[in-house]
């Protein structure tokens, strides 16, 4: 099969992470028999010190016009980088809320699960972990606070900003449809989290969800406070199947759920419209500290490339291939510096991406 694969390296660590998924993805062709066509595009800082913006339209249609998107990471340090001195809509985080509105890119999902080969880098308690736990978040990505109207003014000489949060019932149905279907392929329980003693857009996010249940009976639903989520991610996460979300609420329920995962440096995800078309990327940041290194963690991008194949392409035997490389890897104790432990071989970022890919 030929497909077409846009491709944003990025910022910081991007560009090497991007790198080696690319070879795995090569691998995977060579060993499979597709071609897979690269065409870069900017995006973030790279993209402002080229263009003056952090996306540029034309990129937005290269990505249109291709069967999927690999994503490295944007954005640099945020105190020091002279990014964050230009006006909120030019900094590179705009690139990337401009990139999911403009493809529609509406279900965010992101995977947070403790591989047993990593136990020692999980933060909790050994009677917490137990079995280990593993949990899918599913996170609205184009509606909510993010994108809702807002603006800084004076106020009768009282300097006041307002954010707007909406959502109707059609952008709450199609994400809950999404997070019931990806049940039903998992342990087939959902935990919906809304603040509804509080807000009107969780009691209709609330009503909206429940009406969805009716159609899949085999699901169990629950209902848990945002609040109390956060609390319970700590105190017992294996609880959790699928976590469905609004915006807001899953930003920063994923980076709880990842840290606790011990592991950020391996989680992938998934950002999809209503049809095949995703945009895939890690689930970490573009760690300007360590950009140019060697030194950054390629594993969660390449399992990103792996959802990618899976989700957007159908090759589930070629996702599976990439899967049990990593596991092997990561088996025979080759470790990257941010999940290394006594024992294990350290290894550098280029020499992570070359042994995935030999065991492909
Ligand atoms: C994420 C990031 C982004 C978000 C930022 C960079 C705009 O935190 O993907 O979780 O909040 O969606
Ligand atoms: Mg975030």
């Amino acid at each position: 099969m030929e497909k077409k694969i846009t491709v944003i390296k990025g910022d910081g660590i991007g560009p090497e992470i991007v790198t080696e998924a690319q070879k795995v993805l090569d691998k995977v062709a060579e060993k499979f028999g597709h071609k897979f066509v690269y065409t870069d595009i900017l995006m973030g800082g790279c993209s402002i010190d080229k263009y003056g913006v952090p996306l540029t339209d034309e990129a937005v249609e290269i990505a249109k016009n291709s069967d999927a998107v690999l994503l490295g990471s944007i954005g640099g340090n945020t105190s020091t980088s002279p990014w964050y001195k230009l006006a909120p809509n030019l900094r590179p985080e705009a690139g990337l809320l401009k990139i999911r509105k403009e493809l529609g890119l509406f279900a965010n999902l992101r995977p947070a699960n403790l591989y047993p080969e990593l136990r020692e880098a999980c933060p909790l308690k050994d009677d917490i972990i137990g079995d280990g736990f593993d949990m899918m978040i599913m996170r609205e990505l184009t509606g909510g606070l993010y994108f809702g109207a807002r603006k800084t003014e004076n106020v009768d000489g009282v300097e006041t900003a307002v954010d707007t949060l909406t959502y109707n019932e059609n952008e709450i149905r199609r994400i809950a449809i999404r997070g019931f279907d990806i049940a039903m392929k998992r342990r087939k329980k959902v935990t919906s989290v809304d603040k509804a003693n509080v807000l009107d857009s969780s009691r209709l996010w609330r009503k909206v969800v429940n009406e969805v249940a009716k159609d899949y009976p085999e699901v169990e639903l629950e209902h848990m406070l945002v609040d109390n989520c956060a609390m319970q991610l700590v105190r017992d996460p294996k609880q959790f199947d699928v976590i469905l979300t609004e915006n807001m609420f899953g930003d920063i329920l994923s980076d709880e759920a990842a840290m606790i995962s011990g592991s950020l440096g391996m989680l992938a995800s998934a950002s999809l419209n209503d049809t095949k078309f995703g945009m895939y990327e890690p689930s970490h940041g573009s760690a300007p500290d360590i950009a140019g290194q060697d030194k950054a963690n390629p594993i969660a991008t390449i399992l990103s490339a792996s959802m990618l194949l899976r989700f957007s392409f159908d090759m589930d035997k070629e996702a599976d291939a990439i899967d049990n490389a990593v596991k092997k890897v990561l088996e025979a104790g080759y470790r990257t510096g941010d999940i290394m432990s006594e024992d294990m071989k350290l290894v550098g970022c280029k020499e992570m991406g070359s042994l995935v890919a030999d065991m492909i």
